[in-house]
């Protein structure tokens, strides 16, 4: 059976790399960003190869994830494959300097735009059972006390980052 890839933030750099890698393996492609004009030139870039359907979204919406998933094209509702890629790093500066609508447009995007979209895929991926995976970009983990981490950590769903920047803020409150 042909596999499908679900991948977030697809209009450019790593997202649209990562969607030709799978598209020249043989992968359907489900391709999704806010640049619609984007999306359908990586879609006619990649249609050639491989079944592509394009999502326009904003993943930091909720309704709008849910009712992009729901509408998916029964072609393209087996689900092996999401990865999570969309996200962005606004500020990278002490927190103090950066603006709050930044850190709140970072935490929207990188963990509840990651979240509104697994909990959307998670019935598909449950369904394609054995082999399902879940991919999530992040970057790696923050590996000191630096100004900067105390901006970028929180809003990174990385394993690694929740940790680091609680040892970070115990260090700056002299807990540590
Ligand atoms: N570059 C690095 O050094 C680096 C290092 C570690 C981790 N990362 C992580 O890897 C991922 C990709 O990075 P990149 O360098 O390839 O970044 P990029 O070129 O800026 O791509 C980010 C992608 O995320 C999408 N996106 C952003 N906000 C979105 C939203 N609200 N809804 C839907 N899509 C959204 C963008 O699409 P639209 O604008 O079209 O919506 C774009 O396709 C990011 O999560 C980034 O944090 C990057």
């Amino acid at each position: 059976m042909k596999k499908t890839l679900f991948i977030t933030g697809a209009t450019s750099g790593f997202g649209a790399a990562t969607a030709r890698l799978f598209a020249r393996d043989g992968w359907s492609v489900v391709i999704s960003g806010r640049r619609d004009k984007r999306l359908q030139a990586l879609r006619d870039e990649l249609s050639f190869l491989v079944p592509v359907h394009t999502m326009t979204l904003d993943i930091q919406d909720s309704d709008a994830v849910r009712k992009a998933v729901d509408a998916l094209p029964q072609n393209f509702r087996n689900i092996h494959t999401l990865v999570n890629n969309a996200g962005l790093a606004l500020a990278p500066d002490a927190m103090q300097r950066v603006a709050l609508s930044d850190l709140h447009t970072m935490i929207n995007t990188n963990i509840t735009g990651l979240v509104n979209v697994t909990h959307a895929l998670l019935p598909h991926l449950i369904r394609t059972g054995a082999g399902a995976t879940i991919i999530n970009m992040a970057p790696p983990p923050v590996n000191g006390p630096t100004p900067a981490a105390t901006s970028m950590a929180p809003p990174r769903p990385s394993s690694n980052s929740f940790p680091t920047i609680c040892a970070v803020i115990f260090r700056v409150l002299g807990c540590g």
